[in-house]
């Protein structure tokens, strides 16, 4: 079932998490000269109009990336990430929003590959438009479940595996483990985030549960939330959850999230940051 479609939701509170955390951990992987690998296990279209009719529908970016447009009192690392979406953009309105491919090829340099998979077939044939001529960038119309397990270790043995599954279908919950444990297994010292929306609180303890069992050590858990856990009121909050994150995470965190769940909280902005296990 492929009824998912990122360009409802982009830009949204769940994106500026997702894309704050994935700009500070590529920013600082390339701090290092040696060569790295970036797998999106789930892509999307890579860039979204936020003018267009699917964004136009909830409108869900202006209490995102729209909170943060026009700010000039940003922390640093979300100024940083918010300067990139500038640039995606021809003039000084917020009218395109980036998805995390075009953020990643911004951030990574000519000695970096990339690996991208993206299963709808409009989605991926707007991805593949976009980085068409960017020799770093393979794009597969695939399973990225399959697609991470097949390309780990990469030769690099450097590098950030992003999964971002649209939860759409249970079975998302399970494979995105089993996909993280199976390549952890195989590349141990890459740098994994999981993407989650919490939509039902007890799903997201049982993915962190389930997590846990595999015993994988170093694992932090970053959560934005801009309403109360409630069910039946769809996404209150979204996180992630970073295998081996780089140091400098944590501290950039520290300074964002509090700011964001000030600025985005809807009714009851909170954020969570710790480690699990
Ligand atoms: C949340 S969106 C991705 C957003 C993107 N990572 C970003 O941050 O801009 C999830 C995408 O996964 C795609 N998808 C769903 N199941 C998939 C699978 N098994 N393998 C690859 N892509 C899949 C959907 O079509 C959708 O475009």
């Amino acid at each position: 079932m492929l009824s998912y479609r990122h360009s409802f939701h982009a830009g949204n509170h769940a994106d500026v998490l997702k894309h704050l955390v994935l700009t500070s951990i590529l920013a600082y992987l390339v701090r290092k000269d040696k060569p790295l690998c970036y797998l999106d296990t789930h892509a999307g279209a890579g860039g979204y109009a936020l003018q267009g009719v699917q964004a136009q529908k909830n409108r869900e970016y202006e209490t995102g990336i729209g909170c943060l447009w026009e700010r000039d009192d940003l922390p640093a690392p979300l100024a940083d990430y918010v300067e990139l979406v500038r640039r995606f953009n021809p003039g000084s309105e917020l009218q395109y929003y980036p998805g995390s491919p075009w953020l990643a090829r911004q951030l990574l340099r000519s000695t970096d590959r990339l690996f991208l998979h993206e299963l709808h077939p409009a989605d991926c044939a707007a991805l593949r438009e976009q980085s068409a001529g960017d020799r770093r960038v393979k794009v597969s119309c695939a399973d990225g479940y399959q697609g991470c397990i097949a390309l780990v270790p990469p030769m690099e043995r450097r590098g950030l595996v992003l999964i971002d599954p649209p939860f759409e279908v249970k079975s998302d919950y399970l494979r995105a483990i089993e996909t993280l444990h199976q390549a952890y297994r195989r590349f141990a010292t890459g740098v994994y985030a999981l993407w989650y929306p919490v939509v039902e609180r007890a799903r997201v303890d049982q993915l962190e549960g389930a997590l846990r069992a595999t015993g994988i050590p170093g694992v932090d858990r970053y959560e934005l939330g801009v309403a109360r856990d409630r069910r039946g009121h769809g996404m209150t909050a979204s996180g992630l959850l970073v295998v081996n994150p780089p140091w400098i995470l944590r501290q950039e965190m520290e300074q964002c999230l509090p700011w964001l769940a000030g600025q985005l909280g809807q009714e009851q902005g909170r954020f969570r940051m710790d480690s699990l296990g």
